[in-house]
């Protein structure tokens, strides 16, 4: 019989410079840090979810893995192709509403999946445009910076027409995220957004993100860390995040080269350039008072995406 297992990282949606345009994939050494679909045929269709969060999701039909397989399952009827009766199982790893990439996990890991057991039916393009349809459906808006690195890993620039393409970035960058332990939807997170913004602000902003994607490819990461700064979104968006400014303190203190929020948040991430640095950034922010829900983890931006894993 067949049986399909795919895993999807973690991401940090809009790397404090790109909203809505920029999103790394995350990884922890020996460890899958992200969700993980299986899937085989069956002659009754089952889901069912298991993990650390799977007591969080109960609404079973209303799953963003249920809606990813009947996205999936219209797509295959459009092309003629009749779907199988299916036994699918989310192991449930991230945390929700953590600004993690939780549900793109989820939704990618799902396409990923099923597309392997349909012998690879559709395009990656095709796979990244449905899971941005059902990114949309859950947050209100369409973005793409948690799906397309969550599916192809690295940082991702997104780009008009539902197109992704892989950025370099700086391989000694050691990322320390911090996820205080409390839920901030993306929807609630977006209410508190403007709807417009002034000439001036936009220009600053577009200057800033401009000149960070021109550093990374200059090699100039001093040129790019000065550039990760955000005066539009981060102060609206702090004030959901429990410590948010001891946080920021206590990892430039420790040695930070920046901080900032990663996607909607709650979770924050800081950069050092060493291991040691990212430890001492881990210890320092230790000695902050969190839920008992809270994680602080050490990883990478990693090259690789979303893959098959049995
Ligand atoms: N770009 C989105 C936002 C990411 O910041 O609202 C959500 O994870």
């Amino acid at each position: 019989m067949k049986v399909i297992k795919a895993f999807a990282p973690a991401t940090i949606a809009n790397f404090v410079v790109g909203f809505d345009s920029l999103g790394a994939s995350f990884a922890v050494e020996d460890d899958l840090f992200g969700d993980i679909v299986t899937i085989e045929s069956a002659s009754q269709s089952a889901f069912k979810i298991i993990g650390k969060y799977a007591s969080v999701l109960q609404a079973v039909e209303e799953n963003v893995v249920t809606q990813a397989t009947q996205l999936f399952h219209q797509k295959l009827i459009s092309r003629n192709i009749k779907p199988s009766t299916l036994d699918i199982q989310l192991e449930k790893r991230l945390p929700i509403s953590s600004g993690l990439g939780s549900s793109a996990s989820s939704i990618v890991a799902a396409l990923i999946a099923l597309n392997a057991f349909y012998d690879n039916v559709f395009l990656s393009q095709d796979l990244l445009s449905m899971a941005g349809d059902l990114e949309g459906r859950l947050c209100g808006a369409i973005h793409f910076d948690n799906v397309a690195p969550s599916m192809f890993g690295g940082l991702q620039l997104l780009v008009p027409d539902k197109l992704s393409e892989s950025l370099p970035w700086f391989d000694d960058w050691v990322i320390v995220i911090i996820y205080p332990g409390v839920a901030v939807t993306t929807k609630m997170a977006r209410e508190l957004l403007p709807t417009s913004l002034t000439l001036p602000k936009a220009v600053n902003y577009w200057q800033k993100f401009s000149v960070f994607i021109h550093a990374l490819y200059k090699n100039d990461p001093t040129l790019a860390l000065a550039m990760m700064k955000d005066s539009l979104i981060e102060p609206l968006r702090a004030t959901l995040i429990p410590q948010f400014e001891l946080l920021r303190s206590k990892a430039i203190g420790a040695g930070a080269l920046s901080f900032g929020i990663s996607g909607s948040g709650p979770t924050c991430f800081a950069i050092a350039d060493s291991l040691l640095v990212a430890q001492n950034i881990y210890h320092a922010i230790n000695d902050v008072k969190l839920s008992p829900e809270s994680f602080c983890k050490i990883g990478k931006i990693s090259k690789q995406g979303a893959r098959i894993i049995e």
